[in-house]
């Protein structure tokens, strides 16, 4: 048998699950594993959701294996443990499950999608005993504005049903005391092929406002964090927590980089949820901050969309009055209604022009709402001797991410004279 880990990534297809397999499985150089399996709801023949070409090309590596599987329900996750015949049991599982989509308010959407997945994948880890289980998280918690940048220490509240649940879901799972997990809590994720997010159609908004030739201007103030972290960092990371973990152990690494997985729900909405623990109950776990060297915020975007795009930006503008005088809700309708034509003539007038496209830089209300992603990312290099590819975020990088939409034929080519 390989000495080299077998591994499950569950989730996160559109996140960083792609990227991590290519980390798992380079192109030019030896795989790191002996089997990598990926599970996630979406097909990806026919493709249900975006690839991107180097995935679907890793997926016909031989050691690669996909499973489409509803992992909500206990029956598909113990199935997807199994691993193919001849491989050996998955002793890696990286857990990027969850529902990422903050404007979906619904709790009951986020208990099925986030918390029980996260149960019942990490009960049957427990279970098999793996070697590691890294849990990534977002950053969705109401971090402080200009001043502070949390520690992993910090009790800080979690934003809307969406981070509320996903920090349950870490309690879930800390409450295993057998599990090798750890948890690394990422900024906005940006990189090659990711379409989702935040950053992908804030930096859009840079084609938009150079068809609309005006100046793009940020409701808030330029000094409000929107810390970043590259894909490639987030798949490097998740491997070295594992391998970190595998040698360590749970009870050590507690030890060493534990923090409190404090209680932070509404104990009226968590009685009846699978898993939850008693609120009372004290939970450790280690946790990671990560987040590139570059303290992201609204200046660095609005400076790197001058940069790549030559339009000009700026804050408290236009927009501000207007949402004064406005519900969000019928302010976006209008910012929607002006970006989506401008988006509709950039693509008919794109050499050639572009029929179908992932890409798309609609605004949702909660990119309009003052609210920060503040962390502070020093943990993660000095327990872990972590190091960034990426530790830029900057017109480079962003350059980049545009060259992987062209490499694909989806990114809109279009000169503007
Ligand atoms: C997955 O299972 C849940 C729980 O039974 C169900 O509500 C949901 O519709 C299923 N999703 C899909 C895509 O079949
Ligand atoms: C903005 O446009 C997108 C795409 O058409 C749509 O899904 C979203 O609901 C719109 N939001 C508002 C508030 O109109």
């Amino acid at each position: 048998m390989s000495s080299k880990p077998s591994v499950l990534i569950l989730g996160g297809l559109t996140t960083a699950a792609r990227a991590l397999g290519q980390f798992l499985v380079p192109d030019d150089a030896e795989a790191l594993v002996s089997h990598v399996r990926f599970v996630d709801k979406y097909s990806v023949a026919p493709p249900t959701t975006y690839l991107g070409p180097r995935f679907t090309a890793l997926l016909k590596n031989s050691i690669v294996d996909y499973q489409q599987a509803n992992l909500t329900k206990e029956g598909p996750v113990q199935k997807c443990f199994d691993p193919p015949e001849g491989i050996q049991p998955f002793s890696y599982i990286f857990d990027l499950t969850g529902q990422v989509h903050i404007s979906r308010t619904s709790v009951d959407l986020h208990i099925e999608q986030t918390a029980t997945p996260a149960f019942f994948i990490g009960r049957e880890a427990a279970k098999r005993g793996v070697k590691a289980y890294v849990r990534i998280t977002p950053p969705y918690y109401q971090t402080a504005l200009e001043k502070t940048a949390h520690q992993e220490s910090d009790v800080i509240k979690p934003s809307e049903p969406v981070g509320t649940w996903y920090h349950e879901a870490l309690r879930i799972l800390a409450n295993f005391p057998d599990l090798n997990l750890v948890i690394i809590r990422h900024g906005l994720i940006y990189g090659p092929w990711v379409v989702s997010g935040i950053v992908t159609p804030l930096m859009l908004l840079g084609l938009v406002y150079k068809e609309l030739d005006e100046e793009f201007k940020s409701l808030w103030s330029p000094y409000v964090r929107f810390n970043t972290i590259h894909v490639d960092d987030v798949a490097a990371a998740c491997w070295t927590a594992a391998e970190w973990m595998a040698k360590t152990g749970r009870a050590e690494a507690n030890k060493v980089a534990g923090e409190n997985i404090y209680f932070a729900n509404d104990k009226n909405k968590v009685a009846n949820v699978q898993g939850v623990p008693d609120p009372k109950i004290e939970l450790t776990a280690p946790l990671f901050n990560l987040i590139d060297d570059t303290d992201t915020t609204l200046q660095t975007f609005g400076s790197v969309l001058t940069q790549v795009f030559g339009i000009k930006t700026g804050f408290h503008g236009l927009l501000h009055n207007t949402l004064a005088q406005m519900k969000t809700e019928e302010a976006l309708e209008e910012i929607n209604e002006t970006h989506i034509e401008a988006w509709t003539r950039i693509l008919a007038k794109a050499n050639p022009p572009l029929q179908r496209t992932p890409l798309n830089p609609y605004m949702e209300a909660y990119m309009l709402e003052k609210r920060s992603f503040a962390y502070n990312g020093a943990k993660i290099k000095k327990i872990l001797n972590f190091q960034l590819k990426y530790p830029t975020f900057g017109p480079d990088t962003i350059k980049g991410v545009i060259d992987s939409f062209k490499e694909d034929g989806v990114w809109p080519n279009v000169q503007w004279n």
